[in-house]
């Protein structure tokens, strides 16, 4: 890959860091549906077996992006019709994923949106997290990695206490940046 590639990690997550519970999200937040949109228009997806499941049939693929899924089921078994798109690519394994992103991506960014196992896979050669914090505690099974002091906090919104979803969960939208040597 490139070495102008950069490899962004996007999440939400609730205070305690989870991400998902049974195969889903536990929270339901459209803006934040709105800013994940944003993020990631135009852009090459990496996303796990999982969390392509995980998109109602009607989103996925998530149109006007590029999807990457790496599975090894699907490889062996592409069952799901949905993987009969142009916008869509199913790979063996991890390498693969990210090898073909860095081919496809038109810009400097490869985004990964989930779910646990590849945010856990791709974190060290991440440089980008964009991370939506929910002030909530749920239960979960699957959790967002933790950022250690290597990450720098270079964007916060709002810059101070948390914006109020239409559904009442309070968030606000971080982005966390660092340089690999
Ligand atoms: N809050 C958020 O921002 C967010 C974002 C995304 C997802 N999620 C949630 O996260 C949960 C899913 O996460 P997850 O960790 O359970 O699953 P996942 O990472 O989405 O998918 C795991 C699957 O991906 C494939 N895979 C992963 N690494 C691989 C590798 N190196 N080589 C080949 N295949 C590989 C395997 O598929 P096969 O078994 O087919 O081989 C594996 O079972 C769901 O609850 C979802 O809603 C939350």
């Amino acid at each position: 890959m490139p070495s102008s590639t950069h490899i962004g990690l996007v999440w939400a997550q609730s205070l305690d860091g989870v991400i998902g519970l049974d195969g889903d999200m536990p929270w339901h937040v459209p803006e934040d549906l709105k800013h994940f949109k944003e993020v990631t228009m135009g852009e090459v997806l990496v996303m796990g077996r999982k969390t392509w499941s995980s998109f109602p049939e009607s989103f996925r693929p998530l149109p006007g992006r590029t999807s990457i899924v790496v599975s090894k089921t699907l490889t062996e078994d592409p069952s799901d019709d949905k993987l009969d798109h142009g916008d869509v690519h199913v790979v063996a394994d991890l390498a693969q994923g990210l090898q073909l992103a860095g081919e496809l991506k038109t810009g400097p960014m490869i985004w990964v949106i989930g779910g646990g196992s590849l945010y856990d896979q791709t974190l060290e050669v991440a440089t980008v997290v964009e991370r939506s914090l929910f002030n909530i505690h749920v239960d979960g099974d699957t959790y967002a990695p933790k950022l250690d002091t290597s990450w720098t906090l270079t964007q916060q919104d709002p810059s101070a206490g948390w914006h109020t979803s239409k559904s009442s969960v309070q968030y606000r939208f971080e982005r966390w940046e660092r340089t690999l040597d």
